[in-house]
This record gives structure tokens, C-alpha cells and sequence, in this order.
């Protein structure tokens, strides 16, 4: 089997085609997806017709299932949420924001996985920025101001009965299930060695980042939004756009990601996976 890998000419980001993920995935092509996987941080598969257990069965190729809270999953699966949004919703679009899947884990997902069921006529891009990219160019006298310093990740602002998707969230057809449990917090560094490509990376951002350890609030918030502002810079990003049948497959350890919106009026429908960290 030949695979095509077509780069997107962005920060970021390829396109692979000549593969059926309908069918299993031999250790040997998934090492082949997982070095395509690796260079380009982002790569999508157009053209897939796949159930829920092909979806569950590629995911498996490249790691554990990771561990999703917050979010139920689907009925009669443990593994897979429904990323949806109805034509008539008027609730913030989910996941508008920047952030790493589940940063504030003490082992957060190598990537993620995203197929696309129903998709809008426009809208709904999701945009990618490259954090290896970004630790490359960043300025020197920011780096050092981060250099060998741990960022606080929790979820507090988005998953506490007080955040963003609390007790406040209505009319959403997402089932999430806000939790006391978002108040925990766990510090990893800001600059990470991705543990396959040994390349250097900013990880995560503010959102999941709340503080810095040893650093006061004020101090900490003023660092955090500077790298933030810096991190998310146009020309470190990738746009991508989906397609019904499209599997999109991401490295959580090198890249940060939102949602956008601009398809009000239409239904929106993605089943998502984690690929989490032996
Ligand atoms: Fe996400």
C-alpha cells in the first residue's frame, strides 16, 4: 500500500490518502502512520466510511485509550464522546479556546482522534498552532523566563460547577458533566522533550494553565498571557477544514487547538477518541 502524504503548507498539518480504515491496521502500517503522525503533528485521512468500533480499532494502533472526564460518553461505549452542536444551539461554541486535550492530567493524552459525521457547509474550521515551531522563534529573554520553570495546569475554569461549562451551561447538547474534580491541578513543565521526536515544545496554555509554581498570581498571569500571546501567533497556526468521512488524528504533546463557529443554522457531529499515555 502507497500512501500519499500532502503537506498543508501551513505551520503545520498533511493530508494522507491511500488507506481504508474500515479495515485493522497492521502494526506496520501504524508504525508508518505514526512517523507521518510525528513529522507533521496534525494529519488528516478524507474519504473514510467509519463506525464506531473502526474508530475504536485505529485509536487502539497507536495507544491506550486515555482517561476522559467531564464528558459522558456515548451510549454503549466508554471510550468515545460526541463533539455536537445543534442547528438551532446558542451556547458558546464548545472548546473555542486554545488549549493541549486534558493538559491538567497528570499523564495527558499523546494525541487525539476526531472523525467527522456531520459536518457543516462552512464554519467549524478547527485551527492548530505548532509549539515546536513557536519554542523555536520565541525571543530569548522570553524562553529564559520560562526556562526550567512548571506551569499549573487544572480545569477549573472550564469543568468546575463554577467554570465556563458549569452549573451556568445551558441549552447545550453536549453532555458534559461538570465536577468538583476540575479543582485539581497538576504542574508539568513549559518546556517539554517530546518523548518520540526528542524535539523541544511549549505544552500547553493559559486556560488549562492557571499559575506558575513559586511564582505569586499577578507575577505568574502576566507570564502566562505574554508566552500565550506569543504561542498562538498567526504564522505558527494551522487551518483545517473538514469534510464528512474525514479522520483527524493530533499530537497533543506539540501542538495547542480550538474550535471555531460560523455554522449557525446547521447540525454539527464529530465522535472523538484519546489516545492516551502508556
Ligand atoms: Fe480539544
Amino acid at each position: 500500500m502507497t500512501l500519499t502524504v500532502t503537506p498543508s503548507g501551513m505551520a503545520c498539518g498533511a493530508e494522507v490518502r491511500g488507506l481504508d480504515l474500515s479495515q485493522p491496521v497492521s502494526a506496520e502500517l501504524a508504525a508508518e502512520i505514526r512517523n507521518i503522525w510525528l513529522a507533521h503533528q496534525v494529519i488528516c485521512f478524507p474519504e473514510q466510511d467509519l463506525s464506531d468500533d473502526d474508530l475504536e480499532r485505529f485509536t487502539l494502533a497507536f495507544g491506550p485509550f486515555g482517561d476522559d472526564p467531564f464528558i459522558a460518553p456515548i451510549p454503549g461505549r466508554k471510550h468515545i464522546i460526541a463533539v455536537k452542536r445543534a442547528a438551532d444551539e446558542t451556547s458558546p461554541i464548545f472548546a473555542e479556546s486554545w488549549h493541549s486535550d486534558w493538559s491538567f492530567q497528570e499523564k495527558p493524552p499523546q494525541g487525539t482522534c476526531l472523525y467527522g459525521i456531520t459536518i457543516p457547509p462552512e464554519g467549524g474550521d478547527t485551527l492548530f498552532t505548532n509549539q515546536y515551531k513557536a519554542l523555536a522563534e520565541m525571543p530569548a529573554d522570553l524562553r529564559r523566563r520560562i526556562e526550567g520553570k512548571k506551569a499549573i495546569h487544572s480545569a477549573k475554569n472550564a469543568y468546575s460547577p463554577k467554570g465556563m461549562y458549569g452549573a451556568g451551561d445551558k441549552g447545550r447538547s453536549m453532555d458534559i458533566r461538570a465536577s468538583d474534580e476540575a479543582e485539581a491541578a497538576y504542574a508539568h513543565p513549559f518546556i517539554r522533550t517530546h518523548p518520540e521526536t526528542g524535539r523541544k515544545s511549549l505544552f500547553g496554555c493559559a486556560g488549562y494553565i492557571v499559575g506558575v509554581e513559586g511564582m505569586d498570581q499577578q507575577e505568574a498571569w502576566d507570564l502566562v498571557t505574554e508566552v500565550y500571546r506569543w504561542q498562538t501567533r498567526p504564522e505558527f497556526q494551522y487551518r483545517h477544514r473538514w469534510q464528512k468521512g474525514m479522520l483527524l488524528m493530533w499530537d497533543n504533546r506539540c501542538t495547542l487547538h480550538m474550535a471555531t463557529g460560523g455554522y449557525a443554522g446547521h447540525d454539527r457531529l464529530l465522535h472523538r477518541t484519546t489516545i492516551g499515555t502508556a
